[in-house]
């Protein structure tokens, strides 16, 4: 006969706990409890801000306490990751063969940048999406990790998973002092009391051969669950005299070690082991290693799929006013399986397109107001120039404008007014021959506006402003927002590359976005 699947221990426990887990009335003191199983098993509570990105998995619908099904980890302001047995539709409940085996994203909603179930802090927020590792195996657990993307985002601070440079590779070799954290069991089964409060426990990793011989080939638990080590993808952690570990309640959460500058580094997430706290059954985790370049590739979009599709209708609606053609997204899906979606973004930031655009625009404000535009306004001339306005026409509309006339008076007088436009653009006066050429042509019924944009995209004026307008058009592209001074002058020195970086991998980037 089949094994019964090892999730069914893990949720059965789950859901027996949730009944018994509104916040306790009067919580478990220490004293009702063995000296060693005081917390995760064997821990010590949280302190704010000591794991901000810990989160958990709560059933949508259920309280904090009662609903709490596993612990996950923020790595950006729109994933999170957590075990792909947390996912398992054991219920059937999700028959649709979208999800295959799992269940959909109404399932768990994901609390974030909070400590306590029972207090009201932190954001509680929906899953848009979830992707369960392609190699998962839910026999034997290899690959026991799945991502969530958050339909919005969360603000809460992230943590970096274990990096491929050979130092960060030596994080979590044996003997690497570890850490879990979560809100899981705080003693071993049969007990159903999860914590209220984030709890962690340091915890020893363990070698491969120590992990091997705890869980050999063939070896089931007490259920029947296959539960063998496999150094392939996971690692081990705890102290083989048993008293602290990880438990039900803590899987997909995280395993940590810090980094030589102190910062923390994601190795491994809650998986399985026998029993919790067992004396000779460390805990076993899913190896970040060699789970990080899926983990990277998958979450590598940000708030989109990371099919690329709405990625990429989204860059074109943004910078060009349209959608993508069937071969513009063809094409771009395809390079973007090879390469950064910032190419994308650079490609159409840097495009005539959007330079005659944005860029005008922004040249125009600088020209006739000498100031920056604001954000509404550069929304409204951006539109403008998408609903098949002129640039000239646009150009008359600064002229004609009050903030034109306010600034500089009537300037009834031609000569006044190229003046005017020479100082602003060119801080001179005009020579006689700009000067003649100009007041003829004006002579002639060319509008005052058709001369601003000449002399705004003159090349010697694109010039004098390109760090400026490169900054605020790729920041009005991403974020539809115009840069403050201070902003402004923080992106200065900052290259093309690393600006978009930031801007894409913004919280506020993400807000734009929900789904
Ligand atoms: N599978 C359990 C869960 O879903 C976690 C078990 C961790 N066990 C251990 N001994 N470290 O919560």
């Amino acid at each position: 006969m089949l094994a019964a699947p090892r999730w069914t221990i893990c949720l059965l426990l789950a859901v027996v706990l949730g009944g018994a887990l509104t916040a306790p009335a009067s919580p478990a003191t220490a004293d009702d409890l063995p000296p060693v199983e005081t917390n995760i098993i064997g821990g010590t509570k949280a302190t704010a801000g000591q794991f901000p990105f810990a989160a958990a998995l709560l059933r949508r619908g259920e309280s904090r306490t009662a609903g709490l099904a596993c612990g996950a980890s923020v790595l950006s302001h729109s994933w999170v990751l957590t075990a792909a047995h947390c996912l398992l539709d054991e219920d059937d409940e999700y028959p649709d063969s979208q999800y295959g085996n799992y269940v959909g994203p109404s399932k768990y909603d994901v609390l974030t940048g909070t400590t306590s179930l029972t207090g009201t802090g932190g954001q509680r927020l929906r899953v848009a999406a979830i992707y369960v590792h392609p190699s998962y195996d839910v026999a034997d657990q290899d690959d026991d990790v799945a991502l969530l993307r958050l339909a919005r985002p969360t603000s809460s601070a992230a943590v970096a998973v274990i990096g491929t440079s050979s130092a960060e590779l030596a994080l979590d070799d044996t003997g690497a002092a570890a850490t879990a954290a979560g809100w899981g069991l705080t003693s071993p089964p049969p007990s159903r009391t999860i914590s209220p409060d984030l709890r962690s426990v340091g915890l020893p990793v363990q070698s491969d051969a120590t992990c091997t011989a705890a869980y050999p080939p063939g070896k089931t638990d007490p259920f029947g669950n296959m539960t063998e080590y496999h150094a392939s993808n996971m690692l081990c952690a705890g102290p083989m005299s048993g008293g602290k570990d990880s438990c039900s309640g803590d899987s997909g959460g995280p395993l940590l070690v810090r980094a030589p500058d102190t910062s923390w580094r994601l190795i491994g997430t809650v998986s399985f082991g026998i029993g919790c706290a067992e004396a000779g059954h460390p805990g076993v985790y899913q190896r970040l290693t060699t789970t990080s370049s899926w983990i990277a590739r998958t979450r590598r979009l940000g708030p989109f799929n990371p099919d690329g599709s709405a990625f990429i209708a989204q860059q074109y609606r943004d910078f060009t006013g349209h959608q993508p053609s069937a071969g513009q997204l063809s094409s771009w899906r395809t390079k973007l399986a090879g390469q950064p979606g910032a190419d994308l973004i650079t490609a159409l930031a840097a495009s005539d397109t959007w330079d005659r655009n944005a860029g005008m625009n922004i040249r125009l404000y600088r020209a006739a107001f000498l100031r920056n535009p604001d954000t509404a306004g550069l929304a409204y001339w951006v539109q403008q120039r998408w609903g098949g306005r002129s640039a000239g026409w646009i150009a008359n509309q600064f002229t004609s404008s009050s903030e034109f006339e306010g600034r500089y008076g009537a300037l009834t007088d031609d000569g006044a007014f190229l003046t005017q436009l020479y100082q602003n653009v060119f801080h001179r006066d005009p020579d006689p021959s700009g000067r003649d050429f100009w007041l003829h042509r004006l002579g002639a019924g060319e509008r005052r506006g058709d001369v601003l944009l000449s002399l705004s995209d003159s090349s010697e004026y694109r010039k004098s402003t390109a760090t400026t307008v490169r900054i605020i058009a790729t920041r009005f592209g991403l974020l539809r927002e115009a840069p403050t001074p201070s902003v402004l002058t923080a992106s200065a020195a900052m290259s093309q590359r690393a600006l978009i970086d930031s801007l894409s991998a913004s919280y506020r980037y993400a807000s734009r976005f929900s789904g």
